[in-house]
């Protein structure tokens, strides 16, 4: 059984930073290769790394399987990026120095089109003030969500939907607090689900905790809360054993299944950029 990439599952830290780059050249699969290579020698051990390709640098790199670029039919900004990395650390000199590690080896061969600076925040709440990543599956359950599965292409890895969420927090703390509740279908103090009778069909979670054709579409989320003067928002990363999954639940958030029900979260945040990736195995990386 091939393993997956560590930093996808382990929670411990509280620093992150979020690179998307956009390859500058299409012929330069080889400088990359490399220069992942050096970059995953060369990181201190205190650092997790989470690497992921775009439809167009993973078609440059691997032949076996394609996958889209993202698009929503126009209803989400689509901004397919290249490569994603994603540094862990609870240190934050030490994420500062991999950062530039990263622009060293990559700087030359893609330019950045997103920095996302995050944090944990509190207990792992998003900005609103909800805990975001509760309802997540556990253990086992949480491996067969994200990890594709033997015998079909990429098994081992995940498919990826990350978008960068800008959220109007001065709107959404204006709501008296059981009103915000009513948004997310979770009480805010203590995160518990509401029952079926009180879960507003609009809720995020009542559009968000579904089945299709009997089978729970649940996904691996691990979403950053990034906050300065200017914005403050959510680093959304969802994993998925199939990307389909991650396509079918933004669709019913955007009403788009055909129920005649929006999320109603959509109405205090959007999302501003949006891509898939595939985030292969150790052992593809190791191959590199
Ligand atoms: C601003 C963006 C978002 C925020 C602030 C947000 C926040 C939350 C919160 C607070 C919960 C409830 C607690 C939990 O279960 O972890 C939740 C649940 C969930 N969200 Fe989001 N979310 C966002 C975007 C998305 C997107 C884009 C997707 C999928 C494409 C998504 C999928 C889910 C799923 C699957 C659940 C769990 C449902 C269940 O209980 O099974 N979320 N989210």
């Amino acid at each position: 059984m091939p393993s997956f990439q560590p930093a996808i599952f382990d929670k411990s830290a509280s620093q992150h930073v979020f690179l998307e780059f956009a390859l500058r050249r299409s012929d330069n699969a080889d400088a990359i290769k490399a220069a992942l290579r050096t970059l995953r020698a060369g990181l201190n051990t205190d650092i997790k790394l989470m690497v992921a390709f775009g439809q167009r640098l993973w078609s440059l790199l691997d032949s076996s399987f394609e996958m889209p670029a993202f698009s929503l039919e126009g209803r989400v900004p689509a901004t397919q990026g290249d490569l994603l990395i994603w540094l862990q650390s609870g240190d934050r000199s030490s994420l500062y120095e991999a950062e530039m590690m990263v622009l060293d080896l990559l700087g030359a061969h893609c330019g950045v089109q997103l920095e996302i600076q995050g944090f944990v925040y509190r207990d792992s709440r998003d900005l609103t003030g909800f805990v975001d990543g509760i309802g997540n599956p556990e253990g086992k359950k949480a491996l067969a969500a994200a990890l594709v599965k033997e015998g079909h292409p990429g098994a081992g890895g995940s498919f990826v939907l990350t978008q960068k969420w800008i959220h109007k927090l001065h709107e959404f703390h204006q709501l008296e607090e059981a009103e915000q509740e009513n948004v997310f279908g979770r009480t805010k103090a203590d995160a518990v689900e509401f029952d079926d009778e009180r879960m507003p069909a609009n809720a995020h979670v009542g559009r968000t905790d579904i089945d299709r054709d009997g089978v729970p579409q649940k996904i691996w989320r691990r979403s950053v809360p990034y906050g300065n003067a200017r914005e403050q928002g959510l680093y959304f990363v969802g994993f998925s054993c199939e990307l389909d999954r991650l396509d079918h639940l933004l669709r019913n958030m955007y009403d788009m299944n055909g129920e005649g029900v929006r999320d109603r979260l959509l109405d205090f945040s959007q999302p501003v950029m949006s891509s898939w990736w595939y985030a292969p195995t150790e052992e593809w990386l190791g191959k590199l």
